[in-house]
């Protein structure tokens, strides 16, 4: 089913985070963290290493309990124990190792860990829902019988999100999707992740490229060092979002400062 016909307009807020903190042990990995997302849109994480943005998603998705803090996820308070709940209840995750196998094809690659699943179909169905799926999706792979040790990156990374979008979730979160890729497998990457968007869902992006982010993101939030660091769209310079990231902005504010306090005590 589709969002669509879900029947929930685009624009509905789906997660809404307020204060989140992460200790372990005496590091502050994030320190009052506000996050919004809505049904589709591409909202970018963008961070210096050690920024957490990686912590931050496996807060999402039920790796890591938040110290302080609360998460809403479509109007009503949350808990996230654990990966599975996260998933069934609708927060998707592609972490950066994708987690595919090698030796089976794309359609058995779709469904696994799926087996449990109400639905599950068999052999003939699956290779229709996943040829299916890959269709609405635009994807470049050439046949679903094809394993995956014989796939670029790019249609690794293809099919790593596909498979996340079979329990239709609401949230879906993107580590890293085109680090590894060429210029050409990025492009596909980035036109997949707006077909994603297009479909109602909320895509939270983690991605050290700036160009890819300001590609494809509605709006880009800044993390340092574990806080909230302002939150930009595609129309604000590479610099201010550079200068955001470093915390450049910090700096030339308390150089003014600094620069004025000398004028002013001559
Ligand atoms: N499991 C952990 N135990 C202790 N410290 C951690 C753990 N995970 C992350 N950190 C620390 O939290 C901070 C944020 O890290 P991380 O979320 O990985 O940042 P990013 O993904 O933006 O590079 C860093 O200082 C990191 O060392
Ligand atoms: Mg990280």
């Amino acid at each position: 089913m589709t969002k669509a016909s879900r029947g929930r307009d685009h624009g509905d807020l789906i997660l809404r985070l307020r204060g989140i903190s992460k200790q372990f042990g005496a590091i502050t990995a994030l320190e009052d963290i506000e996050l919004d997302v809505h049904a589709g849109e591409v909202v970018a994480l963008v961070g210096d290493n050690g920024a957490g943005k990686s912590t931050l998603v496996k807060t999402l998705a039920g790796v890591h309990q938040p110290t302080a803090g609360s998460i809403q996820y479509l109007g009503k308070p949350v808990t996230l124990d654990t990966p599975g709940k996260a998933l069934e209840m609708g927060i998707a995750t592609v972490f950066q190792d994708l987690s595919l196998c090698e030796n089976l094809d794309v359609v058995a690659n779709l469904f696994l860990g799926h087996e449990l699943n109400p639905w599950r179909l068999n052999e003939v169905q699956m290779e229709v829902r996943a040829w299916t799926l890959l269709q609405e999706l635009a994807a470049r792979i050439p046949s679903v019988r094809e394993p995956i040790a014989s796939l670029s990156g790019g249609q690794r990374q293809t099919v790593a999100i596909a498979r996340s979008l079979l329990l239709d979730p609401h949230i879906i979160m993107l580590d890293e999707p085109t680090a590894a890729l060429g210029v050409a497998q990025t492009a596909e990457v980035l036109n997949l992740i707006e077909r994603v968007r297009d479909r109602g869902h909320g895509v939270i992006l983690i991605s050290h490229n700036m160009e890819d982010v300001r590609a494809v993101a509605d709006r880009i939030v800044v993390l340092r060092l574990g806080r909230n660091n302002g939150v930009f769209t595609p129309d604000n310079t590479h610099e201010e979002l550079v200068a955001a990231i470093t915390g450049a902005t910090e700096n030339s504010v308390s150089r003014r400062t600094a620069r004025i306090l000398e004028t002013q005590g001559g």
